[in-house]
């Protein structure tokens, strides 16, 4: 057995040998092994190959040395000067044999006189010449929302054309809040890396995540490579339609117009696609029996339907519904308080009652002559009644409580002068513009022992 190693030193320097160098001679097989990486440059010296075979320099070429090598007749070649067996051209594993562990280039070296054949074993060395590849540069992933903590999703792993520590391949997931990486164990026989979900994902929030996945090999230094998981999280009907306010407040004046808009409800919602789509709808109106409103399904317009009139109702409150279109839908709700505001549409009412007519020419100033009362269906204001006379009348108006009054002798009577009064009584209510009504009361002067007449006329 014969060993060589070759070091280049300089000073205290050795430079690592680039090529690790040995051969072995067994004497038993008769086969010489050399040992050469991959890749190396064309002359990279390989082994004294004349020398180890035990053959003098100077017989190589009188006894017609020659090299032969099943297919692969230029990789190698000896210089026949020197005997030193060296690289030709560029030698590829993975191009020679694949992924096998084993890989060597088997030579036959023939002299004649005498005819020797010797058998020469050359190994090629893996070198870290291949990164990992993955199938592809991006892959996408599509995700509901709803998957739960734990799920898993199997990636496609990268692969390395290298063999050995070259080729085992370690995986890292680019940081993020969501996935965490389960990576391909050799005891679960499975040569994928898988994503598992950490936490419950949520569309309306990250509707998608770019991660970088990257494998690197055991190789030194090492290669790596990586793809794009481009995740989509895909929508369940999960949100709410919501309103912008639970409760909304609006007045409107009893006058307004059939379908005039009260309000324009609109509610929204987080969902993708028919889960987002909302559509309208009028649960209640109470006072019940009414259908003083509508409200249009698509846009949430809530108009006037009919005529409003304060006096029969001064409040409504309407319940509505936003339904999304998901199965199952899911529906939000807001009350819309109505009020409504008086306009003085209604006009004072008067009632004359008339007590003593005709009136006697001797009755004495204060005597009441007819009872008064008004009465105004509008509210405040626009419902406050003053009464008022003709001037310049012997007679007055007295009030004796809220809304009624006394008409009442002021002064006394000459009959001769004036034989009969037209007293005409205005009731008028504080809206602006306000509105009136009159009331006109004949009074009659009599003389004692005469005949009675009486009228009353109302306008
Ligand atoms: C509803 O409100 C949202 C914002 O709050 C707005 O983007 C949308 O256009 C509104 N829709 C309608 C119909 O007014
Ligand atoms: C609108 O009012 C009319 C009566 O004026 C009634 O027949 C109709 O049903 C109302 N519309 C709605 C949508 O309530
Ligand atoms: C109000 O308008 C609606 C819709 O146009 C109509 O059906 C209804 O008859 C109207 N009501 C009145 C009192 O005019």
């Amino acid at each position: 057995m014969s060993f060589v190693a070759m070091t280049y030193c300089q000073g205290s320097w050795c430079l690592l040998p680039l090529l690790l160098l040995f051969t072995i001679w067994e004497a038993g097989s008769g086969q010489l092994h050399y040992s050469v990486p991959e890749e190396a440059k064309h002359g990279t010296f390989v082994g004294r190959i004349a020398q180890d075979l035990g053959l003098e320099l100077a017989e190589l070429v009188p006894r017609l040395f020659r090299v032969a090598s099943k297919d692969r007749g230029d990789l190698l070649e000896v210089n026949l000067q020197n005997g030193i067996l060296f690289v030709n051209s560029r030698i590829d594993r993975e191009a020679l044999c694949g992924r096998s562990l084993e890989c060597s280039i088997h030579l036959e070296v023939i002299v004649d006189r005498p005819l020797q054949v010797f058998h020469v074993e050359v190994e090629v060395r893996d070198i870290n010449d291949n990164p990992p590849v993955f199938p592809l540069r991006e892959q996408k992933l599509l995700i509901y929302e709803s998957k739960q903590p734990d799920s898993r999703f199997p990636l496609e792993g990268a692969s390395d054309a290298d063999i050995g520590e070259n080729a085992v391949l370690v995986y890292r997931l680019s940081q993020n809040e969501y996935f965490s990486l389960e990576s391909p164990t050799n005891s679960k026989q499975t040569k994928r890396p898988s994503l598992i979900l950490k936490k419950t994902l949520d569309r309306e929030k990250t509707p998608e995540l770019n991660l970088l996945l990257t494998a690197s090999d055991g190789g030194k230094p090492e290669l790596t490579g990586t793809v794009q998981l481009w995740v989509r999280v895909l929508d369940v009907n999960d949100n709410d339609p919501e309103f912008d306010h639970l409760e909304y407040k609006v007045r409107i004046m009893e006058n307004a117009a059939n379908e005039t808009l009260v309000i324009k409800l609109n509610a929204t919602d987080q969902d993708e696609g028919v889960n987002g789509q909302l559509e309208y709808s009028l649960m209640s109106i109470k006072p019940s029996g009414r259908s003083l409103f509508t409200l249009d399904e698509n846009n949430g317009e809530l108009r006037v339907n009919g005529t409003l009139d304060y006096e029969a109702n001064k409040f409504y409150e309407i319940e509505v519904l936003a339904t999304d279109k998901g199965n199952p839908p899911m529906v939000g709700h807001c009350t819309v308080s109505v009020e409504i505001l008086d306009i003085n549409d209604n006009a004072p009412e008067v009632t004359l009652t008339s007590l003593s007519l005709p009136v006697r020419e001797d009755a004495q100033p204060n005597t009441v002559i007819a009872l008064i009362s008004v009465s105004d269906l509008d509210s405040g204001v626009n419902g406050q009644v003053t009464c008022s006379l003709t001037p310049n009348v012997p007679f007055k108006i007295v009030s004796t409580f809220k809304n009624y009054y006394s008409l009442v002798l002021d002064s006394s009577l000459d009959r001769e002068r004036v034989p009969a009064y037209d007293l005409l009584v205005t009731a008028r209510d504080g809206g602006s513009p306000s509105l009136w009504t009159t009331a006109i009361d004949r009074v009659e002067v009599i003389e004692i022992h005469e005949g009675v007449s009486r009228h009353i006329y109302r306008k």
